[in-house]
C-alpha cells in the first residue's frame, strides 16, 4: 500500500508506478533507513509522541529487520513498495501492527532520504579511503622494489629525461594522497544531520535536533530546513572526488598500457590481470587497465548527470532529486572497483630492466645534461641549448648517441667540451644530479619512500 493513498481515488497507472518507484535502487539504503528510524523513534519519546515502552518495541522490531536485510538484501526488491522508506515502514507495521504507523509522525521522506543518503556516504567513504590506501601501499612497495630501474621519462610522449620506475610509482602515490585528503574534507563537510527538518519547513515537534544528530553518529545538525532537504552538495562533491581520482587512475592505466606495449616492452603484466585473444594466440591484452581507463567514462558521466539534474531546481525538495542515487551508487562502486583492480595489477608487475635502460639511453634523454655541462663551463644556458640542439642533429646524422661521439666530434660544436663530458652524460649522473626535493636522485627517492611509509603508518 502506498504511504499517501487517502488523497487519491484512482490507483496509479502501472507505467507511472514503474517510472516513479525507486526501490529497485534505493534498497541499498535499507540499513541506513532503519538506523535513522531508530534514532527518530528515540526523538519521538522526547516530544511525548511515543512512550518509552513503545519506543523499545519499535527499536526491537527495527533491529530485527536490520538483521534480516543484512542477511538477505535482495528480498527487498521483490516487494512492490514505492521506495525503501515505504518498505521499511510497511515491514515495521507487519511486525508490530498499528504502533508502526506512529513512527512517521513529524518526519517526511524528504528529511529521511537526505539523512539516509548522508549516512550511506558516511559508510562508503571509509571503504574508498581504505582502497586508496591499499593502492598507495602497493605503489610504495613497487617503488621500493624498483629504485634502480632506470627508464625514460616522457613529455609529449617523447623521451625527455631518464627517471626510475620508483619515481613514477611515487608520482601516483602523491595523486592518491590528494584524493584521500579531498575525500576526508568531503566527509567532514557532509557529517551534518538533516533529520528533523521535515518536508521543508522543519518538524512541528520541538525536539533537540543536535541530540538526534549525535544519536545517528553525525557531528551536528543542519541550520536551515529549506536548504537541508534540497541539499545534494555531498553527492556532487563525492562525484567530483571520484572524477578527479578516476582521472588519476586513467593516467596510471594509460602509462602502464604503454609500458606494456610491444613497442615499449618495459613491463610484463601478470596473467591474473590480462586476457587472451579469441583469434590471435600470441596476444596477452591489458584488459584490467583498459577497463579502468574505460570505466572512468561512467564516473565522469555521473558527475555531469548529477550536476545537470540539480541545476536550477527550485527550493525545496523536487522529485528530480531521486535521480541522485543511481549516479552516486554506480560511480562509487566503479571507483572502488578500479582502485582495487589497480592494486591487483601492481601486485605482481614485472619490470624489464634491460629494455627500460636501453630505452633510457636512447632518444637523447641526456641532452639537457650536455647543456648543463656547458653551463658549468661558463656558456650561458640559452647558447648551450642551441649548441646541444646542433650536436643532437649531428649525432642523429651519424646514427650515434651523444656519448658515442668522439671528443673531436663534440668539440666541433663547442670548443669548451673536454673529456670529463662523458661521465656527465651517463645515466647515473642524469639521475643523481636531480637531488633537490622532489627530484629523481636515488637519495631523494629513498627519502620519499621513507616519508610515504611513515604516512601510511
Ligand atoms: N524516493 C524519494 C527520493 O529518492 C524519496 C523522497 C520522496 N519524497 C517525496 N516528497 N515524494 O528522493
Amino acid at each position: 500500500m502506498a504511504l499517501w493513498g487517502g488523497r487519491f481515488s484512482q490507483a496509479a497507472d502501472q507505467r507511472f508506478k514503474q517510472f516513479n518507484d525507486s526501490l529497485r535502487f534505493d534498497y541499498r539504503l535499507a540499513e541506513q533507513d532503519i538506523v535513522g528510524s531508530i534514532g527518530w523513534s528515540k526523538a519521538l519519546v522526547t516530544v511525548n509522541v511515543l512512550t518509552a515502552t513503545e519506543q523499545q518495541i519499535l527499536e526491537a522490531a527495527l533491529n530485527e529487520l536490520l538483521k534480516e536485510v543484512q542477511t538477505d538484501p535482495v528480498r527487498i526488491c521483490q516487494s512492490d513498495a514505492e521506495d525503501i522508506h515505504s518498505w521499511v515502514e510497511q515491514q515495521l507495521i507487519n511486525k508490530v501492527g498499528d504502533l508502526g504507523k506512529k513512527l512517521h509522525t513529524g518526519r517526511s521522506r524528504n528529511d529521511q532520504v537526505a539523512t539516509d543518503l548522508k549516512l550511506w556516504c558516511k559508510d562508503q567513504i571509509p571503504l574508498i579511503l581504505a582502497a586508496i590506501k591499499q593502492l598507495q601501499t602497493h605503489l610504495v612497495e613497487t617503488a621500493e622494489k624498483y629504485q634502480d630501474a632506470v627508464m625514460p621519462g616522457y613529455t609529449h610522449l617523447q623521451r625527455a629525461q631518464p627517471v626510475t620506475f620508483a619515481h613514477w610509482c611515487l608520482a601516483y602515490f602523491e595523486m592518491l594522497k590528494r584524493d584521500e585528503s579531498r575525500l576526508s574534507d568531503t566527509l567532514a563537510r557532509l557529517d551534518v544531520s538533516p533529520l528533523g527538518c521535515g518536508a521543508l519547513a522543519g518538524t512541528a515537534y520541538p525536539m533537540d535536533r543536535e541530540q538526534l544528530a549525535h544519536w545517528l553518529g553525525f557531528q551536528s545538525a543542519t541550520n536551515n530546513s529549506l536548504d537541508t532537504v534540497s541539499d545534494r552538495d555531498h553527492v556532487m562533491e563525492l562525484l567530483s572526488n571520484a572524477t578527479i581520482s578516476m582521472n588519476h587512475l586513467t593516467r596510471l592505466a594509460e602509462d602502464l598500457i604503454f609500458f606494456n606495449s610491444g613497442e615499449a616492452n618495459f613491463i610484463e603484466l601478470s596473467d591474473r590481470v590480462t586476457s587472451g585473444s579469441s583469434l590471435m594466440p600470441q596476444k596477452k591484452n591489458p584488459d584490467a587497465l583498459e577497463l579502468i581507463r574505460g570505466k572512468s567514462g561512467r564516473v565522469f558521466g555521473a558527475l555531469s548527470g548529477a550536476v545537470m539534474t540539480f541545476k536550477s531546481l527550485p527550493l525545496a525538495y523536487n522529485k528530480d532529486m531521486q535521480e541522485d542515487k543511481e549516479h552516486l551508487f554506480d560511480a562509487l562502486d566503479t571507483w572502488y572497483d578500479c582502485l582495487e583492480m589497480a592494486s591487483l595489477v601492481l601486485e605482481d608487475i614485472q619490470i624489464n630492466y634491460a629494455r627500460c635502460k636501453e630505452a633510457a639511453l636512447q632518444g637523447y634523454a641526456n641532452a639537457t645534461e650536455l647543456a648543463d655541462y656547458l653551463v658549468a663551463k661558463g656558456v650561458p644556458f640559452r647558447d648551450a641549448h642551441h649548441i646541444v640542439g646542433e650536436a643532437v642533429v649531428g649525432a642523429i646524422a651519424k646514427q650515434k648517441m651523444l656519448e658515442d661521439l668522439s671528443l673531436g666530434e663534440l668539440q666541433q660544436f663547442c670548443a669548451k667540451i673536454e673529456s670529463d663530458v662523458y661521465p656527465a652524460l651517463s645515466l647515473e649522473s642524469c639521475l643523481s644530479k636531480r637531488c633537490a626535493k622532489g627530484g629523481v636522485a636515488p637519495e631523494q627517492v629513498k627519502f620519499a619512500i621513507a616519508q610515504a611509509k611513515g604516512y601510511l603508518g
